[in-house]
């Protein structure tokens, strides 16, 4: 008689484990709106795990168009955008997009891990490679898992790693994949060295700004203006859930590619559209990217305070250099204590454990907001000082 495949299910029990100690960090119940200051299970917090890095998420001016948008669309498209689910919101916003990014054309997806799993998945066929950084996020692993093409990674921003991947694959089509601001880390990648390799060996580039759209650039157009090389950027990918303050992503690229995506990734094809309340949102937030940069700097001003005031406290902030700050604490149960006394004291951050992170090398991960107040600011970096020194991470 075969096993019961429920079994694995009844077995898990790690998560009663840590919900009986007391440190079980997920699924906590959020009972306001995402700002710096948070209402979690019925008490005040002060948040340093968010992604509404420009604090859009609130804004009067996308609330109002989210409205307005469901008021005139109604609540859903009800079917996928290749068939009666695309409206001239989604359009509009597209033309908005790919017009933002300096790029000929962009495709709105229902959100940034379709963006990744759809465009990585048809772009790279069978006799090709995607060669990618090994911190790139999962929604990348995904695609490339999804892709009939051949996987190879190199070793985080390791660029004579990448130009070996690139040697041994030599004569194959090649794209290779980097996030823009990585996302647990909060270090950027080495685009310039990037470019220069990509163009020795005649590879592709896709660049995932989801955490560097609305952030770096002078305009905020992220890694490829952050570095005055725009146009090396051959594909670039934006999810709208966090600068953006809504949820979808974005491809944009040369007008051909847009088209083969938008005619052979499964994720656009096989899945109803995004609501219009959504695109609405994405709508205003475009506009503000664009019309209020005293948001990003403030952002910025806040990232450098906050790298500062840990190091000065001892803490290891790895080379995060930007809003994303990841403090190493050393092993998953380190991090999951403090991140309790952390809730406790008034702090909502994040752990990250194995496997996202070698063993040993737990972090806790914050992230900053350009609404985050200088009295937000010292709160938590109080707490984290109480906490850190409870813990023998500081002094
Ligand atoms: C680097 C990166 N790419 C893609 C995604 C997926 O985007 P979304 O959450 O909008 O689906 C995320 C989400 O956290 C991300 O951090």
């Amino acid at each position: 008689m075969g096993s019961d495949i429920f079994e694995k299910c009844f077995n898990f029990q790690t998560v009663n484990e840590f919900k009986k100690m007391g440190y079980y960090p997920y699924y906590h119940r959020v009972e306001s709106e995402q700002g710096p200051e948070i209402i979690v299970e019925g008490k005040k917090r002060i948040v340093v795990c968010s992604n509404n890095y420009l604090g859009l998420a609130n804004h009067p001016k996308v609330i109002e168009a989210s409205i307005k948008a469901a008021q005139r669309y109604g609540t859903s498209c009800t079917g996928s955008r290749l068939l009666n689910g695309t409206n001239d919101l989604h359009e509009k916003v597209e033309r908005k997009f790919a017009k933002f990014v300096g790029k000929e054309d962009a495709v709105l997806f229902t959100t940034g891990h379709h963006s990744n799993l759809g465009a990585l998945s048809c772009l790279i066929s069978k006799s090709e490679v995607i060669i990618t950084d090994k911190l790139d996020h999962a929604s990348i692993v995904d695609g490339c898992r999804l892709s009939f093409g051949q996987m190879a990674r190199f070793r985080h921003n390791d660029m004579s790693d990448l130009e070996r991947q690139l040697i041994k694959h030599q004569g194959k089509g090649t794209l290779i994949v980097v996030d823009g601001i990585f996302s647990m880390e909060g270090d950027i990648t080495n685009f310039p060295e990037i470019s220069k390799l990509a163009k020795k060996y005649r590879a592709r580039i896709f660049v995932d700004e989801a955490h560097s759209l609305g952030v770096i650039g002078e305009n905020g157009r992220g890694t490829g203006e952050h570095f005055n090389m725009e146009n090396e950027v051959d594909v670039l990918m934006a999810t709208a859930s966090k600068s953006m303050a809504s949820i979808g992503g974005f491809i944009a690229s040369k007008v051909e590619v847009i088209d083969y995506i938008k005619h052979n990734a499964r994720s656009i094809i096989f899945t109803a559209s995004l609501p219009s309340a959504c695109v609405g949102a994405i709508d205003a937030s475009l506009d503000l990217i664009q019309q209020e940069p005293e948001r990003r700097t403030k952002l910025m001003n806040t990232a450098k305070k906050m790298q500062e005031a840990f190091k000065s406290l001892g803490f290891n902030t790895n080379n995060s250099e930007s809003p994303i700050i990841p403090l190493t604490v050393g092993t998953d149960i380190v991090a999951f204590k403090m991140w309790r006394m952390l809730f406790d004291e008034g702090v909502f951050a994040s752990p990250v454990v194995t496997p996202a992170v070698p063993e040993g090398q737990a972090i806790i991960r914050t992230s900053y907001m350009a609404t985050h107040s200088d009295e937000h600011l010292n709160f938590i970096l109080e707490k984290f000082k109480k906490v850190g020194k409870a813990y023998g991470i500081i002094e």
